[in-house]
């Protein structure tokens, strides 16, 4: 250990790092090799250059935040009708594309990466968000409903081209989430997807530092370490070797999404199909933005140059601009899903990735004061650097934009119950209930209450968290609707049900 010490002081102090042992006299064998052991994951020569670059110059910082500001937001210009498809202008073409998409699923061509490394703060919960059950009749996690929508798929282009095809999924842990996601996956057997195919690999860790540049310590042995941003991605691609194991197995396409929307088309073969058929390099699915404040991330221009300015980056008046027709002016809401050919990812991991700047957000950050006590401070007082998934959308030679319906594909879960009402496991859970809702009535089924009497196709919610229509449809049954006619049309229903696997089962009030 003491050679250990020796060669971390010697790192640590040209760095400006050496507080980070100021205790180490104090603590006992345990602690000390947990201080090593963060140690190690941390390159200082390289976090300081980081640092340097996020910041710029710190002692300008404030002016040139607002001046960079000012620039970016002369700068944006919305994506341009020509590069975008959408759900509802492009109806006749969805056919075509979605046929397209699983043509390449069934060849074997189309692989799933989900974003998994986050923390979850917001929501509150220790383990990962994946884990999470929103309370659906079923009780899934979102891990689970997410299998069974590539389950679904495999079977839906295996049946229509006659031969067994393979979605494997990649997912992104960090140091935080890696253990207990693996773990969970094979207690529940992968949710029938074969093991092999499902990989796991983790993102990198970067130490929460002061704002002139000092990696904070959480304890006397721990310092402050948080994942580096989901745009961590692409180094993680790199160092764990993951685009190669997918050039082996032949992948052409990837489609990329966050852990949290209870609604998200996985592998979705019309987001696959449209952007393969535009020969696009990357693409990025979008809502329509409505409310300036809404907590999303806008696709748009900047410079020229095609990138999502996020939510906590744009100013509030261009926030608000809004068009002669009365929408707003950057309305590409990002869902988070995006499009890239393998062919785009191998470059960026190669040659862009380390062009990118991390962008820093002021965080409370808990430190450990001089006498060693813990202080959570309630202002900012530290950064925490990240990089963004879409910030190689300006390297992309051919870029495109689908946009799909909100209630149809996007509901996340951002924020627990007990905070403001929005993006919670409630709204999550009644925006399943409310799209399968749909689904059953669109497949010619009805619902009726306990008395027999029919319930009108638009029940009258008023408040968020009012209950809709209880109905789940398991994606084993149906991924988008396909298939249902079958099991509800003509009938009559009654909720709340499930039609899984076993069929149509009306349930009983309390539930299973
Ligand atoms: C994200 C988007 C935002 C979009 C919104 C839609 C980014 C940077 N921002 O914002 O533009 O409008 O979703 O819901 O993509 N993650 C990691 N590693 C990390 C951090 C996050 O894998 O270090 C994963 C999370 O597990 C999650 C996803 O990235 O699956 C999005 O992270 P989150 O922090 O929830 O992003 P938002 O701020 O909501």
């Amino acid at each position: 250990m003491d050679g250990e010490l020796a060669a971390q002081r010697q790192q640590l102090e040209p760095a400006g790092q050496a507080h980070l042992l100021r205790f180490w006299d104090e603590l006992n064998e345990a602690e000390r090799a947990e201080l090593l052991g963060d140690l190690r994951g941390c390159h200082f020569a390289e976090i300081t250059r980081f640092f340097e670059r996020a910041m710029q110059v710190p002692a300008a910082l404030q002016r040139r935040r607002q001046q960079q500001q000012k620039q970016i937001d002369e700068q944006m210009e919305p994506v341009p009708r020509d590069v975008q498809g959408s759900v509802t202008r492009d109806e006749g073409r969805l056919p075509e594309w979605e046929a397209e998409g699983l043509l390449r699923i069934s060849e074997n061509k189309v692989a799933v990466l989900l974003l998994a490394g986050g923390q979850g703060t917001r929501l509150g919960v220790s383990y990962p968000k994946g884990m999470y059950n929103v309370g659906l009749l079923s009780r899934k996690t979102l891990f689970q409903i997410q299998a069974e929508r590539i389950l679904k798929l495999q079977q839906l282009a295996t049946e229509q081209f006659g031969h067994k095809c393979t979605i494997p999924w990649y997912i992104m842990t960090s140091g935080q989430t890696m253990e207990s996601t693996e773990t969970f996956f094979a207690k529940n057997s992968y949710f029938g997807l074969e093991e092999g195919n499902v990989i796991f690999f983790q993102q990198g860790m970067l130490p929460a530092m002061t704002f002139d540049g000092k990696a904070i310590l959480e304890g006397k042995s721990k310092i402050s370490m948080a994942p580096d941003g989901n745009g961590g991605l692409y180094r993680a691609l790199r160092n764990q070797k993951i685009v190669e194991d997918m050039e082996k197995r032949g992948i052409g396409f990837i489609h990329v999404y966050c852990v949290d929307n209870i609604l998200v088309k996985v592998a979705d073969p019309t987001f696959i199909g449209f952007c393969v058929k535009q020969h696009a390099d990357c693409g990025a699915k979008v809502v329509e933005k409505t409310n300036p404040t809404e907590a999303v991330g806008v696709v748009c221009k900047v410079n020229g140059l095609y990138q999502v300015v996020e939510y906590s980056e744009i100013a509030l008046t261009t926030a608000q601009r809004r068009n002669a027709d009365g929408r707003l002016t950057f309305n590409a809401g990002n869902i988070c899903n995006h499009f890239f050919t393998l062919k785009f990812l191998k470059n960026i991991v190669k040659d862009y990735e380390p062009k990118l700047r991390h962008h820093v957000a002021q965080k409370k950050i808990a430190f450990i004061d001089d006498r060693g006590q813990q202080i959570k401070p309630d202002r900012p007082n530290g950064i925490k650097l990240e990089k963004f998934v879409f910030d190689i959308f300006q390297f992309s030679k051919k870029f495109v934009v689908f946009e799909v319906l909100r209630e149809d594909e996007f509901s996340p879960l951002k924020n627990a119950d007990s905070q403001n009402g929005k993006d919670t496991p409630t709204t999550a859970c009644h925006a399943l209930m409310s799209l399968h809702h749909r689904w059953v009535l669109n497949a010619g089924g009805n619902f009726v209450d306990e008395n027999g009497t029919r319930i009108p196709a638009i029940p009258s919610l008023k408040e968020l968290t009012d209950v809709p229509i209880k109905c789940e449809i398991s994606a084993l049954v149906s991924y988008a609707g396909e298939g249902l006619d079958k099991y509800v049309a003509g009938r009559d229903l009654r909720p709340p049900l499930i039609i899984d696997e076993k069929g149509v089962r009306e349930l009983t009030a309390n539930g299973l």
